[in-house]
């Protein structure tokens, strides 16, 4: 027997079940977690991309809306008039309004020669030349407007206002991940510009107006920036949506907050954006960590007039509302994961125990049809695998029982033979026994007649001499003729002894079985020992003449019959009977008489040679028949019952080739 497995089919099944559904729905799981995740990034930065576009056209926009105030304004015939009559009072007047309902940083008017006419910011500074301005230099050149974004020194923008060089001084701070800067301040303004041609009533150029909105601290643009693009969504108490104006590295303006709420500028952009943006000029998108959340973040270059980097303008979404969108969506698709974990793993345990039950019951089955306890057939109602096998087994079971009935059968005639045949063998044995002591006790019994044969001799002649010189009423004469007849019987009993132990070969002839039979009865029914016996003859005529000794075969017929006689002491009947088998080939001849019968114990013993039940019996009738008959191929079979009679049965065979045989 092999080792029993100590997992039960229901927690295999159970297990294989789990994991053969729980694998695929952990591996979809995190493909589609994985691909939500691409899926959520990728629309956060192209919505950052999007978001960055709106914000460049937002801030476009509003250096456009200067554009146009500047154009009209250089248009008008009265600003022109006033120019060429050098009326700067009326000009400053004019100019100051619209740059206060405008929200104008600067609004400034120089000649031809770049001299400067009239601030609209400053009325007390004027008459500087400023030449260098790359707008002012542009309108000159070309005759027409220019507008865009340029870096203003802190002495241009001292010549406006005190108050426009101080909001774009600033202390620049690190920040983790910024690169070294050498300029630890910024002095320098960034500012939207436009800038339009004067012309008189000959086409003639007579001056420039040049407008600029301030940058940096410049919380209106980024909020209005904000405002269209985030619609000032708010996260968590957080601003979803951030934009910042860097002038160069620096922000400038931003609605980034710091923790004490204060605008997060002055800081620094980190190295990585630096080097992609301001140094060669690309966009930059991706995560960013802005003060104190992550963004999705996306960077483009603010250009001047030639083109050259000066600032960047960045936009940039919490992302945290993706990271929570990423984390729901990874929670539903887990606990979807977990729900059907659970629910395969009841399914399982049903199913197995489905299984598993039945299984249960055929084993107990089984274990009955082992033990022999078996009953009857049992159904089970299973899966059709498992209600089969418990059909295979019903028949096996009912095999194993005809088998074992037929077993059963099988050994008990096999015993039955075996008693016969040990009967047979015993049967065999005894006659060997007898034949064997019938030999030795014959030779024996030779010796011992032969020695006493002669003084017996002696005995007899001298005795009967001596009873014939008696006179006739001589009283010793009487007990004389005990001493001969005894005599004369005790020669009788070494002479049969002597025939016994010669075991003489049979003269065999041709013998009529009943005519033997007849003359017995013939001599033997006036003796008186047959006074009171009736003897009945059924002879049987057809029965053939076999070839036997005839003197022989007389003296144990002779047997039988004195045998029967003194069975009868007190008279009875006595039957003789002849017959042939069914076969032919034997010839059955009967002696039962009403006598005393033979005891069991003794039924066994009087084959034996001297065995007697009789005073004056010798033992030796029927152990000398018994031999005759056994050389003549023939068998002796004894049937008696106690107080009821004896029936002695001879067999003779009819055609026996004794030479053969001895
Ligand atoms: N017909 C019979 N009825 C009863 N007993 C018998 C019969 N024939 C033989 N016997 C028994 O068998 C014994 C042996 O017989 P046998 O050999 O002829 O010797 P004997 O006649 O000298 O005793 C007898 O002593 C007797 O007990
Ligand atoms: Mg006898």
């Amino acid at each position: 027997m092999g080792k029993i497995s100590t997992k039960s089919i229901q927690s295999q099944l159970i297990l294989y079940f789990t994991i053969a559904i729980l694998v695929p729905v952990i591996v979809i799981s995190i493909i589609a977690s994985k691909f939500i995740y691409n899926e959520i990034t990728n629309r956060a930065e192209s919505k950052s991309i999007s978001d960055l576009n709106s914000a460049g056209e937002i801030y476009n926009h509003r250096i456009s809306q200067i554009e146009s105030i500047t154009r009209l304004t250089a248009g008008r015939s009265f600003i022109i008039s006033s120019l060429i009559e050098n009326k700067a009072d009326t000009l400053y007047k004019e100019l100051h309004t619209i740059l206060q309902n405008e929200k104008l940083d600067i609004f400034t008017i120089v000649d031809k020669n770049g001299k400067v006419i009239c601030r609209g910011r400053n009325s007390f500074n004027s008459g500087d030349y400023i030449t260098s301005d790359k707008f002012i230099k542009r309108v000159l050149e070309t005759k027409s407007t220019v507008s865009g974004t340029d870096i203003v020194s802190p002495d241009e923008l001292k010549k406006e206002a005190f108050e426009l060089a101080d909001r774009a001084y600033m202390e620049v701070k690190p920040t983790l991940m910024s690169r070294e800067r050498s300029e630890k301040f910024e002095k320098n303004g960034m500012m939207m510009k436009s800038a339009s041609p004067l012309f008189d009533k000959n086409k003639n150029i007579v001056g420039v107006l040049m407008s600029g909105v301030l940058l940096n601290r410049n919380y209106d643009i980024v909020d209005k920036i904000n405002n269209v693009v985030h619609e000032n969504e708010v996260y968590k108490g957080q601003d979803i949506g951030t934009v910042t104006i860097f002038e160069y590295d620096v922000r400038i303006a931003t609605n980034v907050k710091n923790e004490d709420g204060s605008y997060a500028v002055s800081t620094l952009v980190s190295e990585e954006v630096y080097d992609e943006v301001i140094l060669a000029g690309q966009k930059w998108i991706g995560d960013a960590f802005v003060v104190n959340s992550w963004y999705v973040s996306a960077y483009k270059p603010i250009r001047d007039i030639n083109d050259r980097v000066i600032g960047i303008l960045y936009v940039g979404i919490l992302k945290q509302p993706f990271n929570d969108l990423l984390l729901n969506t990874i929670l539903i698709f887990s606990s979807i994961a977990i729900v059907t974990g659970i629910i395969i793993f009841f399914v399982a345990v049903m199913f197995a125990k489905k299984i598993s039950a039945p299984l249960r019951k055929l084993e107990e089955w089984a274990k009955q049809i082992a033990d022999g306890t078996y009953k009857s057939n049992i159904a089970i109602k299973a899966p059709r695998e498992i209600e089969s096998l418990s059909l295979s087994l019903n028949l096996m079971a009912k095999q194993l029982e005809q088998e074992k009935f037929e077993l059963e059968n099988w050994a008990e005639t096999l015993e039955n033979k075996v008693n016969q045949r040990t009967e047979e063998l015993k049967r065999i044995n005894d006659q060997l026994f007898r034949s064997e002591k019938l030999a030795s006790i014959g030779k024996l019994a030779a010796g011992v007649a032969h020695e006493i044969n002669n003084p017996l001799t002696g005995v007899l002649t001298n005795s009967s001499l001596m009873l014939e010189d008696l006179e006739e009423n001589d009283p010793r004469r009487e007990d004389l003729q005990v001493v001969v007849n005894e005599t004369i019987r005790c020669r009788e009993i070494v002479k049969r002894l002597l025939d016994f132990a010669r075991q003489t070969k049979p003269q065999k002839k041709m013998t009529d079985l009943n005519a033997l039979i007849e003359n017995i009865i013939l001599l033997v029914r006036n003796q008186s020992a047959f006074r009171n016996i009736i003897i009945k003859k059924v002879l049987d005529t057809s029965i053939p003449q076999i070839m036997v000794d005839a003197d022989q075969i007389q003296q144990v017929f002779i047997n039988f019959i004195l045998n029967a006689s003194e069975a009868m002491p007190n008279g009875g009947q006595l039957v003789v009977n002849t017959s042939l088998n069914h076969a032919r080939d034997y010839i059955e001849i009967k002696f039962s008489d009403s006598g005393c019968g033979i005891s069991e114990k003794d039924k066994r013993r009087i084959f034996d040679p001297f065995f007697t039940t009789k005073q004056q019996g010798t033992g030796l009738g029927l152990s000398i028949s018994h031999g005759i008959i056994e050389r003549h191929g023939g068998k002796i079979i004894l049937d008696s019952e106690l107080g009821k009679g004896t029936c002695f049965t001879i067999f003779m065979p009819v055609n026996y080739n004794s030479d053969i045989d001895d």
